[in-house]
């Protein structure tokens, strides 16, 4: 697979990405290298990476527990001090080694510490490979309320290697669905259409490749999302609210990335349909295809004061006003819309119904 040029960076993959790798780790003339997992990486995805990584170093291994629960400052604190105790210097190297909640705290930690060190992902969850791969966005959530705190930050290389998707689960592939479906509805149809074929058989790892040169082009063209990067967030002003509801809530199951977005992405659909002109047919189609692949979240309309109410945190949010990107067709977005409650609350009658 062809290596993506990003703003200041290469996303290579496999074979390609792993001789990268030691040769910068070679030229840099590392001695040590801290790599941040969690107990599954560790188990499953670090053994592949060691055995790939033929420089002579040492590794030091920071280790913190999986789930988006645990990506907050506090555990930055304990990753700065984890650095610190293990003789971590401004020349140090950081390997992030896990899904997002790997990458995106691990750049804002090696961002942060001592004024910034250099760091490598390899983003082993699909979700974490279309998405947070690509664009620089490194922080953590603060209280439900997530990304809240963080910085742009390029690493020094990204590795996409589809041999790490082997240690998820059916639900954990599934999520990352939701976001090819989004480059799909909003960039390149084509994508979107591979969905609505049941008898081809799926081409991920080409999915995985289109989908990080869409992110990349878009974040080429808006790195710090003064217009078009905004694109990126359809479905997840609604899907975002649901997403953090559902996981500060004690009465719900905490949601998959996927499943919140794609809610997101039919509620924000139908708003696009009824603001728009958005073609209510193929709405109908995305909410059928979208409810097959990820069923249905239950948010019931006893829930939808709560969820109004997070959205006012939604970082797209000026002056107080949500701002949502909305379709005019396939592959036609429009950013910075306006939405009254009421056709929220709609959307999300039109979803449960
Ligand atoms: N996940 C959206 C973005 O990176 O802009």
């Amino acid at each position: 697979m062809q290596t993506i040029l990003s703003t200041s960076y290469p996303v290579h993959f496999q074979e390609t990405g792993y001789n990268a790798l030691n040769e910068f780790i070679v030229s840099k003339a590392f001695k040590t290298i801290f790599i941040l997992v969690d107990e599954n990486t560790h188990e499953h995805c670090l053994p592949i990476l060691q055995q790939e990584i033929t420089a002579e170093v040492v590794f030091e291994i920071i280790e913190i527990e999986s789930g988006e629960v645990n990506k907050n400052l506090g555990t930055c604190m304990s990753l700065w001090q984890a650095l610190t105790d293990l003789g971590a210097d401004r020349k140090s190297l950081l390997i992030n080694i896990g899904g997002g909640v790997i990458t995106d705290m691990g750049g804002f930690v090696a961002s942060a510490y001592k004024r910034g060190i250099q760091f490598i992902n390899i983003p082993t969850t699909l979700l974490s490979m279309v998405d947070a791969s690509v664009g620089g966005k490194t922080g953590v959530d603060l209280g439900v309320l997530k990304n809240q705190i963080g910085l742009f930050a390029d690493p020094e290389m990204v590795i996409i290697d589809p041999m790490y998707l082997q240690t998820l689960s059916e639900k954990e592939i599934t999520s990352g669905m939701a976001e090819i479906i989004k480059y799909g509805l909003t960039y390149d149809e084509s994508l979107w259409k591979q969905f609505l074929d049941e008898t081809e058989e799926v081409d991920l790892i080409g999915m995985i490749h289109r989908s990080i040169e869409i992110k990349n082009e878009v974040v080429l063209e808006d790195r710090l999302e003064a217009s078009l990067r905004k694109i990126l967030n359809y479905g997840h002003t609604i899907g975002h609210a649901v997403e953090s509801y559902f996981l500060e809530s004690e009465h719900k199951e905490t949601l998959t990335h996927g499943q919140a977005i794609a809610l997101g992405m039919i509620t924000e659909t139908y708003i696009s349909s009824k603001l728009l002109g958005f073609p209510e047919d193929v709405l109908a189609i995305i909410k059928k295809t979208i409810t097959g692949i990820f069923g249905k979240v239950p948010v019931l309309p006893e829930d939808y004061d709560a969820v109004l109410d997070l959205m006012k945190h939604d970082k797209k949010n000026v002056n107080g006003q949500v701002n949502f990107v909305l379709l005019e067709g396939m592959e036609k977005c429009k950013i910075d819309c306006k939405v009254t409650p009421e056709l929220i609350i709609e959307s999300l009658d039109y979803y449960l119904a």
